[in-house]
């Protein structure tokens, strides 16, 4: 921990690598079409490394309850659990733009208590976006979120909060009903003030359609290469994931790393290999300590 934490402040202390992103960077960067890149991230220490690289955006995303806790799904991530985790990500990376997920059943039952919530994820939870899982229906609310100057990214396309519905994850817009119809939810979200869109799993052509009506800067998820920006899951870049999409393969195998690290400190601490002991007492001590347990009884 006394090393990582001196990594730590040497890192904090490197100069960044860029000015802070903000949504204008976005904006100005989607409008260019100079391609932003954004990934999860649940953690101030990773953060830093990331923000380190000069990645442009990090997602707060509510596969932290896969990936962090071990649910089965996203359904189960807690609202509080993912506001505390979106402040340790941007105070990781104070100057890199962080959205945050909004999980399930923290904006779905009742719009009051979802622009609460939304509320607390900019507050408590130090985001510069939230991100919801949404329909046309959920228009208005975005509309009310932006009243409220809470900037909205809209996640559209599959909806993993959703998979309960159809059976499991599922692709969205392969048919011309279902591709028309993420078509016009995509307007309805523009005209309801979203800052930025964010579509999953969606056929290339559709996506296509979805970024050359867009004013605001659509990021894609397995959307296809038209969009201004991609966001995939970290662990799965870094290899430490069981299965990866097609778009996210590896890029490194940090999993193999830890594995191997592991195994390292095993035949350390076997060996009793632990470097030097860096809790010294001095020589008066010492002999103090020495003559003291001398004299106690046995
Ligand atoms: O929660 C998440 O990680 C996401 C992305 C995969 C888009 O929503």
């Amino acid at each position: 921990m006394t090393n990582l934490h001196n990594n730590l402040s040497e890192t904090t202390d490197l100069p960044s690598a860029r000015a802070p992103t903000t949504l204008r960077t976005i904006l100005k960067m989607a409008r260019s079409g100079e391609k932003f890149a954004c990934l999860t991230c649940y953690d101030a220490t990773t953060a830093r490394w990331l923000q380190q690289a000069g990645l442009h955006m990090m997602l707060v995303g509510d596969t932290a309850g896969e990936v962090i806790l071990g649910f089965p799904s996203t359904i189960h991530t807690p609202l509080d659990f993912l506001i505390m985790l979106t402040a340790g990500v941007k105070r990781g990376a104070p100057e890199t733009l962080v959205m945050a997920d909004m999980p399930f059943m923290s904006y779905q039952a009742d719009d009051a208590q979802a622009i609460r919530n939304a509320g607390r994820f900019l507050t408590e939870g130090l985001a510069d976006l939230v991100k919801m899982e949404v329909d046309r229906s959920f228009a208005p609310l975005v509309k009310q979120m932006c009243r409220a100057g809470i900037p909205v990214v809209a996640h559209i396309g599959s909806r993993p909060q959703h998979a309960k519905m159809h059976g499991g994850y599922y692709a969205a817009g392969k048919s011309a009903t279902s591709a028309l119809e993420l078509l016009d939810t995509a307007q309805a979200m523009i005209d309801a003030g979203a800052v930025m869109l964010l579509v999953e799993a969606a056929p290339a052509e559709v996506t296509h359609e979805i970024v050359r009506a867009s004013p605001i800067p659509v990021i894609g998820c397995g959307a296809g290469s038209s969009c201004h920006g991609q966001v995939v899951v970290l662990q799965d870049l870094l290899g430490m994931t069981a299965w990866q999409p097609a778009f996210a393969l590896p890029t490194v195998q940090v999993g193999g790393q830890i594995t191997a690290a592991a195994q390292r400190w095993m035949e350390r601490v076997a060996t009793s290999d632990l470097g030097e002991h860096p809790y010294v007492m001095n020589d008066i001590e010492r002999r103090a300590f020495e003559s003291a347990l001398r004299e106690r009884p046995a």
